[in-house]
């Protein structure tokens, strides 16, 4: 039996490193420079050029339409469901388990979050627990592609469909990502995308709205420039915040973007060794393949942990073992959105009319949420990028776990 690195015995991933992210890259100082040597800092300027750029490269490789290009992946939120007339009182329907930018831009706009419980296989919102949510004040639903891996549309849009609501698509994990040959994003009404610095093509800080419709995309330019028209500096056809993303931020993601198809081509291969190297290790799953799914994104990478297959070791030790053998992995989203203490507090019964009707959060208990906070684990993507011999290293990790389980106890 191979010792444990918690142990004294060698790391499994020894003489490996797992990239860092995100990368800097010459193309990204290049167009830095390019974007600072010009003076035209801001996009409503008229020779700046990135963010314009950007907007156009990415909404056509979201195959989508319209692009508005936004400060981050919150903002993207809230100016979508301006764009879709979101109203003080209005509810709409989300997942307990994203990133609460997700919520949060509902009550920004002074709406009311109802949470709808997820697949417990998948982490997405489950079709039928919308349904049962949907009540006469449901204007909409914000579905999350968690993790870069699709909602299910062939069961989502139906339910949107029958109850006249609105889908916003979250795609703050899902660049690049595919449901039955078409890009997510502008399959439902509106995306959105976050290219912070932990997501898959990052800027540091920044986002887009993305969509098909020409209305909802001319709204969408106003609420997100201060209701301004393009190029008319003075004048405001609406009350709205400024959420412009910057110059520098335009030409980083022009350059970041660049790369982004043979880093999703290196993650796709590996996730594919990694599923090869997970197969015959009782306890810890991938997320199920789905024909589907002609793509997928990556932002983290969830596996479930069954703690029955490890003779009983928490998740805790597991993980405790797994780091102590080079591997990088934590459990991702801790609790459900509804026990955050923001929820938990109602803090939204002071941003909602007072007519509104809002949960107990802190009462809620959705079983599917509540298994996948308390079984999943999860990798960043970046370890997706590792060099040959890096998801077998994981296997190996895992797989001497599973064997010294026993001394673990
Ligand atoms: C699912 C999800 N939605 C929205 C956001 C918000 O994006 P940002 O951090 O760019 O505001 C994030 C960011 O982590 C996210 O993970």
């Amino acid at each position: 039996m191979v010792e444990l690195a918690l142990h004294g015995g060698p790391a499994a991933a020894e003489g490996l490193s797992f990239p860092s992210w995100p990368q800097c890259t010459e193309q990204s100082k290049e167009n830095i420079l390019d974007a600072l040597e010009t003076e035209a800092w801001c996009r409503n300027y008229s020779d700046a050029e990135w963010v314009d750029t950007f907007e156009e490269r990415f909404s056509d490789y979201q195959d989508a339409e319209y692009g508005i290009a936004v400060s981050n992946g919150t903002a993207a939120i809230e100016v979508a469901l301006r764009m879709l007339d979101v109203h003080p009182g209005d509810e709409v329907i989300v997942p307990p388990y994203t990133f609460i930018a997700t919520a949060s831009a509902v009550t920004e706009l002074g709406a009311v979050p109802i949470f709808a419980d997820i697949d417990p296989d998948t982490y997405n919102l489950d079709a039928d627990a919308v349904a049962e949510q949907v009540t006469e004040n449901t204007v909409g639903v914000v579905g999350v592609h968690i993790a870069g891996y699709p909602m299910d549309f062939d069961e989502l849009l139906p339910v949107v469909e029958e109850h006249d609501l609105f889908l916003v698509e979250d795609a703050a994990h899902a660049q690049g990502a595919e449901w039955r040959g078409e890009r997510v994003g502008a399959i439902g009404d509106v995306g959105t995308f976050s290219f912070q610095a932990s997501k898959a093509l990052s800027g540091g800080e920044g986002g887009m709205v993305v969509t098909n419709d020409d209305v909802l995309a001319e709204q969408g330019r106003l609420v997100h420039n201060i209701g301004r028209m393009d190029g008319k500096v003075y004048r405001h056809y609406e009350l709205a915040s400024n959420m412009r993303l910057s110059e520098f931020q335009g030409a980083l993601l022009c350059a970041q973007l660049d790369d982004l198809d043979d880093q999703l081509a290196t993650r796709r291969r590996n996730d594919e060794r990694l599923r090869a190297e997970l197969a015959d290790i009782d306890g810890i799953s991938p997320k199920p393949q789905d024909d589907r799914i002609t793509a997928r994104g990556y932002c983290l990478y969830d596996l479930k942990y069954d703690p029955e297959a490890f003779d009983g070791l928490s998740r805790d030790d597991f993980l405790e073992a797994l780091s102590a053998e080079g591997v990088p992995a934590s459990k991702g989203y801790v609790m459900p959105m509804y026990k955050q203490p923001a929820f938990a507090r109602n803090v939204v019964q002071a941003r909602v009319p007072a007519n509104a009707s809002v949960p107990t959060y802190r009462n809620m208990f959705l079983p599917g949420v509540e298994e996948v906070t308390s079984t999943n684990i999860s990798m960043s993507h970046q370890v997706l990028l590792a060099e040959e011999g890096g998801m077998e290293a994981i296997g190996h990790a895992i797989r001497k776990v599973a064997e010294n389980v026993d001394i673990l106890h």
